[in-house]
């Protein structure tokens, strides 16, 4: 294994049965609490990106939010939020999206993103990749060029990867953990 994966995998707190019996949570609290760690994921998230005048971030609440702040700042990006329904005071678009139980929405500013903005999508993890493609969704529903969904974490036997990529999205993920 690289010494990036090293880092990373000794960073991520795996816990047992949370939020419920039989889920491994991939834990990024002590990642984003380990200094060195944190800056090597930042920077290998955005090293592809240096040089193509990336636009805007978008950052998918909560976790995305962190990460994503620090990627546009270290490309000279905006930062514009995808956030849980309700929490946005402008007017926005929506979509739904479908959880493990049930639906949900997610929205952003119609003006959050202007059209033909370069933009990359940031959050921690993809599983299903329901809610990157909501947010993707969102994003073009308002002219968004989507250069690129990143996460820090990858769950290849949840199918997310292959789902954004069948909707013309390049997907970058760091660390993978099969078996979820
Ligand atoms: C988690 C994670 C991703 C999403 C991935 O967020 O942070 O955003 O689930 O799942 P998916 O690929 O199956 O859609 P969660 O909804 O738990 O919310 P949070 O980030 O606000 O904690
Ligand atoms: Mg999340």
């Amino acid at each position: 294994k690289s010494s990036l994966e090293d880092t990373l995998l000794a960073a991520i707190r795996t816990i047992p049965d949370y939020p419920k019996p039989g889920i491994l949570f991939r834990d990024i609290t002590t990642l984003l609490g380990d200094a060195r760690a944190f800056r090597r994921a930042i920077d290998e998230l955005v090293h592809p990106y240096a040089g193509l005048k990336i636009d805007k971030i978008a950052g998918i609440e909560a976790r995305g939010f962190i990460l994503g702040g620090a990627v546009a700042h270290q490309l000279s990006a905006g930062f514009v939020p995808i956030r849980k329904k309700g929490k946005l005071p402008y007017e926005t678009v929506r979509v739904a999206y479908s959880l493990e139980y049930g639906l949900d929405e997610m929205e952003m500013h119609k003006d959050g993103v202007s059209p033909g903005e370069k933009v990359i999508v940031v959050d921690d993890l993809i599983a299903t990749g329901g809610t990157a493609e909501a947010a993707v969704k969102l994003l073009r529903q308002i002219g968004a060029d989507i250069v690129a969904a990143c996460f820090v974490i990858d769950l290849p036997d949840l199918g997310g990867r292959r789902k954004l990529e069948a909707l013309g999205v390049p997907v970058r993920t760091l660390i993978g953990f099969e078996g979820h």
